[in-house]
């Protein structure tokens, strides 16, 4: 029997327990095939709670074949299964328990468990799949050495792999074959993983450091096997940081890494076979842009490192999800800025913090990194839980310095090395480590919402001193409506009105660059020896995850913006330049009068004519602030009017500069080397392709010289930029170029995937046109990808999706619910997007609210769903 339909009750972190049983061993047979997969499972299992009379295992819509214990079967009246638990009475300290179970891979469309994907058989188990495979304690805390046996026909899975190390591969009769998988290290099942298909592989040699060589793969289906040079520089540059940096030596003597079509997520760090979502691992130069060799060269560095930070070290419960999560993206971060740009990735990582996770911390969906309960884990795989768990870890760093930050992690990795660790173990690790009490800081992991700072400074000419006064302040959540303070780092300098830093002492320490910690609702600090008058800059790398509000004179801004010695503060001050222009002369039809926008723009044209010495800088000029940027800086605003508002500045600009971004997109155009994938040739292409982005978007000329260059492009960054270009400008007809872009690739899903997604985002769209590309032949109405591309990038879509029509809205939750009835976890990432409902207008709030009644009705929602629509709306 099985049952789909649960109450929906909450799970909460204090009723934690510990388990009541230990499975030290599991070896599992696994007849695969798409229809029903059997499985017979042998475990050794022991008591840990010597009143326990029954073990329960999670196991969810199985078949349960046959339970024997010490070799006694079961009679079918000796155990009960509800559909979600199997109940198994035990009477013995310690049992060898074997089951055999059934499961059907085929229609398995969730993406939870074992399912199929193509042709080809895989598994994806975090938070709670493997309970979709066969029966176990699905929990993270309770880890198992697997062995796995795997029998299929040769033919549909000449490959069969599974975690550890491969041995006694051998020929059955009938066409098939088996091969088994041993894992050394003991894991949580959330780590267990299948993969059997007609794949083929790239093969590399990894060294390590103490000279022992690892078996590198690349698993992919047949076609794409030229799509896996980047991934695997990207996996061997991985292994040597991890080396160099932490002292870690990948353990096992063969990684593998495998491409799957249909992937709920990026990817997934099961314990030597990491699974990829296709679209985040498969590249070459004709179909893949920069962002995306980036990106995958970020995703596989993060796998990678959850080898330690996760699964050497994994979690007792979900509720310590960012204790691997944000320590994992802080560990690729710190990658990524060592390979790259360093101040440009803190940019990057900060803006995007702010547009997504801020918008979190400001809706019903606001969490601590660490939430109390939850209703369905998997909708907790949030920006909170990521990036800011990765902020959180970083202000560890910024507190007690780099030196001891690295020595605290390791010695956090070594005391708790195979086991399930909690994050008041990784607390502990640092509080070693440091002198500075580190007991308030643990407030950010129990308290959500982004706090405020605003900062006063006063400086006395004839004492020389500087003080600064912190008011710190948060808005209630429910988890904590009386909020504590936090204990905020808040990184500065000062500069001089000509740009020099001014030296100053901080307890008597001369210093230039400093850390002043907010402790209490108000903080005072006194800088001495401040010999001239200040300009502070504060917040220096984005040191929290805050709101930072300081009252500077439009002049003050353009000084750190053109001299601040942080250039994190430099570009933050063009940032705040920006959105007082918005607020200044967004919506107001007129071009802005006074002086200080002559400057500013002077100021630009001056960078733009200077722009091959940073290129990256440059580009990250015409980043103007984001949705939820504007939104936090105008509070009357509703989200179409930010949207029109940034459109202003963007076409202020595009005009004002127009001379300066046309020559520069000259130059580089001409002296870029688009084979090269360095990080130069990456800035010059980001740069000169931005500039044509403002270009086309004012000016029909730049349109023309877009379409002709598109015929010419050899490269993907190429060609998507200028076809980009001409999609997202009001000026163009984009029909004819966006049927050639479809006639070109419409054999390559993967850009067929990019194909989708750059209709549905471009606001110069028309709606009922993107809704036919959902009945288009090439549209995989079932696959993640597509789903995503086409929907996800239509709720970003503004003037459409929050249309005062409200067709968008019900286009999107007819949508939502088709997905739900197959793949909650996608729908509810879907509705991740409600999460601006506060700032829609009255009438938006009303049309988005009757069709979610009308066509998503709560009844019918998956708990996902549900639970994801509750917190936006209702929150
Ligand atoms: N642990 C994976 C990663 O961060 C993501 C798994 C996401 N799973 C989920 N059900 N949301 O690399
Ligand atoms: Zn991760």
């Amino acid at each position: 029997m099985t049952s789909t339909h649960v109450e929906r009750q909450k799970i909460e972190l204090s009723n934690y327990k510990a388990p009541d049983f230990k499975i030290p061993s599991i070896h599992l047979t696994c007849e695969l095939d798409a229809q029903r997969t059997v499985i017979t499972s042998e475990m050794t299992v022991y008591k840990t709670n010597k009143n326990s009379t029954h073990i329960k295992l999670n196991g969810v819509g199985l078949e349960c074949l046959d339970c024997i214990i010490d070799g006694v079967s079961l009679s079918s009246t000796d155990y009960t299964y509800d559909g979600r638990i199997l109940t198994i009475p035990i009477s013995a300290d310690s049992v060898s328990l074997k089951i055999v179970s059934a499961c059907c891979p085929a229609e398995n469309h969730a993406l939870e468990g074992l399912y199929q994907s193509g042709t080809m058989l895989c598994t994806q188990n975090e938070p709670e799949g493997f309970r979709r495979i066969t029966f176990f304690l699905d929990r993270p805390d309770v880890l198992s050495k697997f062995t796995t046996t795997l029998r299929g026909c040769k033919k549909t899975y000449p490959v069969m792999l599974s975690n550890g190390n491969p041995s006694n591969e051998k020929e059955l009769e009938d066409n098939r074959h088996e091969i088994t998988w041993t894992d050394p290290f003991p894991k949580p099942a959330y780590l267990y993983a299948i993969v059997a298909g007609a794949l083929e592989f790239q093969q590399d040699t990894f060294v390590t450091k103490s000279g022992r060589s690892i078996d590198c793969r690349i698993y992919v289906e047949p076609h794409h096997l030229d799509r896996c040079d980047h991934a695997m520089e990207s996996l061997k540059k991985s292994m040597t940081w991890d080396e160099d940096v932490y002292d870690l030596e990948y353990d096992l003597d063969i990684f593998m890494i495998v491409a799957v079509d249909n992937f709920n997520m990026g990817a997934m760090e099961n314990k030597g076979l990491n699974i990829f979502n296709s679209t985040c691992v498969l590249a070459k130069p004709t179909t893949a842009t920069d962002a995306e060799y980036q990106n995958i060269e970020r995703i596989i560095a993060h796998e990678y490192f959850h080898n330690f930070t996760g699964n050497r070290v994994t979690c007792r419960d979900w509720f310590q999800l960012t204790l691997k999560e944000g320590l994992t993206v802080f560990r690729d971060q710190e990658f990524t800025a060592d390979h790259h740009h360093r101040a440009i990735k803190r940019i990057q990582d900060a803006r995007g913090l702010r547009q997504y996770q801020f918008a979190e911390d400001a809706s019903g969906l606001a969490h601590p990194i660490q939430p109390s309960s939850y209703l369905e884990i998997n909708n907790f795989y949030t920006s909170t839980i990521y990036d800011k768990g990765a902020e959180v870890i970083r202000m560890y760093q910024t507190i007690m310095g780099r030196t001891a930050f690295i020595e605290a992690v390791k010695d956090y990795l070594k005391t708790h090395d195979g086991e399930a660790a909690t994050t008041d173990d990784f607390f502990n690790a640092m509080q070693r480590h440091t002198d500075v009490d580190l007991s308030q800081f643990k407030r950010w992991y129990h308290q959500a919402g982004t706090p405020v700072c605003n900062i006063e400074s006063n400086y006395d000419e004839t004492q020389q001193t500087l003080t600064l006064t912190i008011h710190q302040s948060c808005r209630p959540t429910p988890e904590s409506p009386n909020k504590q303070p936090f204990m905020i780092p808040i990184q500065c300098g000062l500069i001089n009105k000509n740009g020099k830093e001014i030296e100053f002492s901080e307890n008597s320490i001369p210093s230039k660059n400093t850390v002043l910690i907010s402790r209490d609702d108000v903080t005072k600090v006194t800088l001495t020896n401040v010999k001239e008058t200040p300009i502070v800059s504060l917040g220096r790398d984005f040191s929290a995850p805050i709101h930072l509000h300081y009252d500077y004179s439009i002049e003050e801004l353009m000084i750190l913006m053109r001299h601040d010695s942080n250039q994190y503060n430099q570009s933050e001050a063009l940032v705040q330049l920006y959105i007082r222009w918005i607020k200044e002369w967004g919506l107001s039809k007129k071009a802005p009068a006074s002086d200080d926008w002559k400057e500013l723009i002077s100021h630009l044209k001056s960078m733009f004519t200077t722009a091959t010495s940073d290129p990256d800088m440059s580009a990250q000029y015409l980043a103007i602030p984001g949705i939820a940027e504007i939104l936090d800086a105008c509070p009357s605003y509703d989200i179409s009017t930010a949207w029109s508002a940034a459109m202003d500045l963007k076409r202020w600009l595009a005009t004002s500069l127009y001379d300066e971004l046309n020559a520069t997109f000259e130059t580089l155009q001409a002296s870029n080397d688009t084979s090269s994938v360095s990080t130069l040739a990456m800035a010059q292409r980001r740069l000169k392709n931005g500039c044509l982005s403002y270009m086309t978007y004012v000016n029909q000329d730049a349109v023309k010289r877009a379409e002709k260059l598109l015929g010419q492009a050899t490269t993907m960054t190429e060609e998507w930029a200028f076809y980009r270009s001409i999609l997202n400008t009001p000026l163009s007809q984009p029909d004819s170029v966006i049927q050639s872009f479809f006639d070109k690739w419409k054999e390559d899903s993967l850009v067929m995937i990019k194909w989708f997604g750059s209709q549905s985002g471009s606001p110069y769209m028309e709606l009922s046109k993107i809704k036919e590309l959902a009945k288009h032949p090439n549209f995989d109405d079932k696959n993640a990808n597509y789903i995503r591309a086409l929907l996800g990038s239509f709720m970003g879509n503004i003037p459409l999706f929050y249309h005062n029509s409200g067709e968008g809205f019900e286009w999107i939750c007819q949508e939502i619910m088709r997905v739900d009835s197959f793949n909650p976890i996608m729908a509810a990432r879907l509705a991740n997007g409600f999460k601006w409902y506060p700032r829609l207008t009255n009438n938006q709030q009303t049309l988005l609210t009757n069709y979610l009644n009308q066509l998503c009705p709560a009844e019918k929602r998956s708990n996902n769903l549900h639970e994801m629509i509750q917190n936006c709306i209702s929150g």
